[in-house]
């Protein structure tokens, strides 16, 4: 680079027009490369101003250098554009304006960096291993009606099912036999699901598998329920808070059901000693980018072990029936800053991103998603688990 600057017969001086063509062709290029190209370039334009100073100290033909140290600098700026994801990496967090800022931002080639940089943060921390978990859908019933969700207790459309806990056995036995190392039971909040019995299975399968993760997924219960099934052997929970904002809460959700009351269940499972997962809906009905950049602040409180994000997908049973999904590139970069921030957590490629795009599970993986949770659960009731 900078011999091409010294092509130039020094003594005849250069013009601005001149020196602009030659900064374009040889620089603006490598200004838009990343690190450590960004950075070598950096010092050469450094270098190049230098020599312009000393041409305009020692040459009276020169026209106008002082126009081209100007550009020079402007260029500079323009070429610390992925400064930005640096310093996400390097801190684990930005400003407000700056996430919002890369939450709209039309930059495909920061967010393929933004992206880039998180699968490598992946990578350092996990290696190239997927983790996988063996989602066992253990009950459709539920006593909640969330406006989003295809289970609500006011769909009378669904098929309802409950599995035994022999069934639920069973696909832990198949789980094993597969490979599985953790096993997670997720259902709706089931008025069956007795403290006792959900005990009583958690137990049998610790019995049975003592070194495999038990993970459950049973919503909001009061806190003695969370102590007996971590004293029975369960190790995680995962409780989505889906929106930071309790206003929004209260429109995605029914009367009855409070944001209050989820946030201190994630609080005490915490406090229980489970690995404990959260997320949010992305692009669900009302949801602002404020409202993201809030959930983001939430998990930092937080500093959940897992987090699950997913894209809203509408489900023609319910109150959102006519609400546009969510974005999958939204989520995409969500993951990333995500993964960016809490280098450690275990961040699933979620199934409704596979729901909205035939390769969204993959491109997870590429944002930073380390896990996915492939279905356990008997053929015969999965279509019946249909959220969204
Ligand atoms: N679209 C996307 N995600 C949904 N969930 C429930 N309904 C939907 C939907 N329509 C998510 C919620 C819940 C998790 C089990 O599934 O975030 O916490």
């Amino acid at each position: 680079m900078l011999v091409n600057h010294l092509y130039f017969d020094i003594s005849r001086g250069i013009s601005f027009v001149d020196y602009a063509t030659i900064f374009l062709l040889t620089n603006i290029k490598l200004f838009r490369e990343k690190p450590p190209l960004r950075a070598m370039n950096f010092i050469a334009i450094l270098c190049t101003n230098l020599i312009l100073i000393v041409q305009m100290k020692c040459i009276d033909s020169i026209k106008s250098p002082t126009w081209g140290i100007f550009f020079n600098i402007f260029c500079i700026f323009v070429g610390m554009k992925y400064d930005v994801i640096d310093r996400l990496r390097r801190e684990r967090s930005l400003t407000d304006v700056e996430l919002r800022e890369l939450l709209l931002s039309a930059d495909t080639e920061l967010i393929a960096y933004l992206k880039e940089q998180a699968r490598e943060v992946a990578v350092g921390v996990f290696g190239r291993e997927i983790k996988s978990r063996g989602l066992i859908e253990i009950s459709n019933y539920c006593r909640n009606n969330c406006l989003y969700c295809g289970i609500r207790a006011g769909n009378a459309d669904v098929e309802r099912y409950r599995l035994s806990a022999e069934e639920i056995w069973e696909c832990c036995e198949q789980g094993d036999l597969l490979g599985f190392q953790t096993f997670v039971l997720q259902g709706g909040e089931d008025v069956r699901h007795t403290t006792e019995w959900v005990e009583m299975v958690v137990k049998e399968i610790r019995r049975r598998w003592p070194e495999k993760a038990i993970t459950l997924s049973l919503g909001e219960r009061p806190d003695e329920d969370y102590q007996r099934w971590f004293d029975a052997g369960a190790d995680r929970y995962l409780l989505r808070h889906e929106t930071a904002n309790a206003e929004h809460y209260g429109r995605l959700h029914p009367e009855g059901m409070s944001y209050e009351n989820r946030v201190r269940c994630l609080q005490t499972l915490k406090r229980i000693g489970y690995e404990t997962g959260t997320g949010m809906m992305v692009g669900s009905p009302y949801q602002t980018v404020d409202d993201l950049v809030g959930d983001l602040r939430f998990i930092e409180q937080l500093q959940p072990q897992m987090i699950g994000i997913g894209p809203f997908v509408s489900h023609r049973d319910t109150p959102f029936a006519e609400c546009e999904n969510g974005s999958v590139e939204t989520t995409l970069r969500l993951i990333a800053i995500l993964r960016l921030m809490h280098p450690e957590a275990n961040i699933p490629a979620t199934t409704s991103l596979g729901t909205l795009a035939t390769d969204g599970r993959e491109q997870g993986i590429m944002a930073g998603a380390n896990v996915v949770m492939p279905n356990l659960s008997p053929v015969s009731q999965r279509k019946k688990y249909a959220l969204y």
